[in-house]
């Protein structure tokens, strides 16, 4: 068995295959349709490959993608030392070729691959499947607790003092902190567009509107969200409080937007740092669980990288 980057004829034929998993409200062709629009996306164009397993006729027996990311290490006392990460997406073998250890074998065989690329730091995926199978790979789960917070009538700009514009991502998360561990990911303003581009591709089947604004500034503290995905949500995809109340007034910014905009609720993955905003969040129309797919899980390309527990996996990381 043998790994191999997909040509885009190739990338064509998997998509016809996992229509079945992934294309929920589409047609097959608005599937096949959605899939080509996201890979023409910035984002994606910058390094999103789809890999195959092939057997030894040559024969496709799982694929995957990878999407390039940045990370950074934290050196002592010294600057940061960036590189690259892999997101892994869309892990997936036809229905009459599974239990035979293809995936795992998909798994194992891109890993060794990531690792000879020069600046590789990590590799990071979002399992819907739970954590065993990739644990085999050599894959850390990290914790996945979500908030759902109810929408709430009113002007979303009362309580903050900006909302921001989908075309002001890249000041924005420039005034993010990034997290004080020697090891992260971060995000670019490209790949936060990405999530906004699955939610203008959803938009017209879900009878919500888009949201006018694609976060919120309060002081120092930063929210970016978005409408990404088939669910009528406001996904929050990063947030900096740097004070539990502007935490609070950024989100109570999202839940009023989510209420302008149709969306069911405003759902806020928990990071390590949001811990000194969550007691103000317990109440009326919240609720913590547990996450219901999409277990981050993070796997070291080099030797030594150093993983913290607290490594934050923001859902802006998703992919
Ligand atoms: C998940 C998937 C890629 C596994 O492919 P595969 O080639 O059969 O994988 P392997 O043979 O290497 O490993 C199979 C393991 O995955 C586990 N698995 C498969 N689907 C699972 C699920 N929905 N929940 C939990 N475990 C699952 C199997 O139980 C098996 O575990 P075991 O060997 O410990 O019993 C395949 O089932 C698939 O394409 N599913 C649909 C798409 C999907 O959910 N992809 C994962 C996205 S994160």
């Amino acid at each position: 068995m043998h790994l191999v980057a997909a040509t885009d004829e190739q990338m064509g034929q998997r998509d016809a295959l996992t229509y079945s998993e992934w294309g929920k409200l589409l047609s097959p062709e608005g599937y096949a349709a959605r899939e080509q629009r996201l890979r023409a996306h910035p984002w994606s164009r910058a390094d999103m490959r789809t890999w195959l397993l092939c057997g030894e006729d040559g024969g496709v027996l799982a694929s995957c993608e990878t999407f390039r990311t940045s990370s950074f290490l934290r050196t002592a006392g010294g600057p940061l030392d960036p590189g690259d990460s892999f997101a892994i997406a869309s892990v997936f073998t036809e229905e009459r070729l599974r239990g035979h250890g293809y995936a795992t074998r998909l798994m194992d065989l891109l890993a060794a691959e990531l690792e000879r690329q020069p600046r590789a730091h990590a590799a990071l995926l979002f399992s819907d499947v739970g954590p065993r199978i990739y644990a085999r790979s050599g894959y850390q789960a990290l914790p996945a607790w979500d908030w759902h917070l109810s929408p709430t009538p009113g002007d979303p700009r009362a309580p903050v003092d900006t909302l921001l514009r989908e075309d002001a991502l890249g000041p924005a998360l420039g005034r993010l902190r990034q997290p004080e561990v020697p090891f992260f990911f971060w995000p670019s303003p490209a790949q936060l567009d990405w999530h906004l581009e699955r939610g203008r591709i959803y938009v017209e089947h879900l009878g919500c509107s888009l949201p006018p604004s694609a976060g919120a500034t309060a002081g120092a503290s930063t929210i970016l969200w978005g409408l990404v995905g088939r669910s009528a949500e406001l996904t929050v995809l990063m947030l900096d409080a740097r004070s539990p109340s502007e935490g609070q007034a950024l989100l109570e910014a999202a839940r009023r937007e989510a209420s302008r905009s149709g969306l069911s609720r405003v759902v806020l993955w928990e990071e390590p740092s949001h811990a000194p905003l969550l007691p103000l969040l317990q109440g009326e129309g919240a609720t913590r669980v547990a996450r219901d797919g999409s277990l981050p899980m993070v796997r070291p390309l080099r030797p030594g990288l150093p993983l913290s527990p607290l490594l934050p996996a923001p859902r802006g990381l998703w992919v």
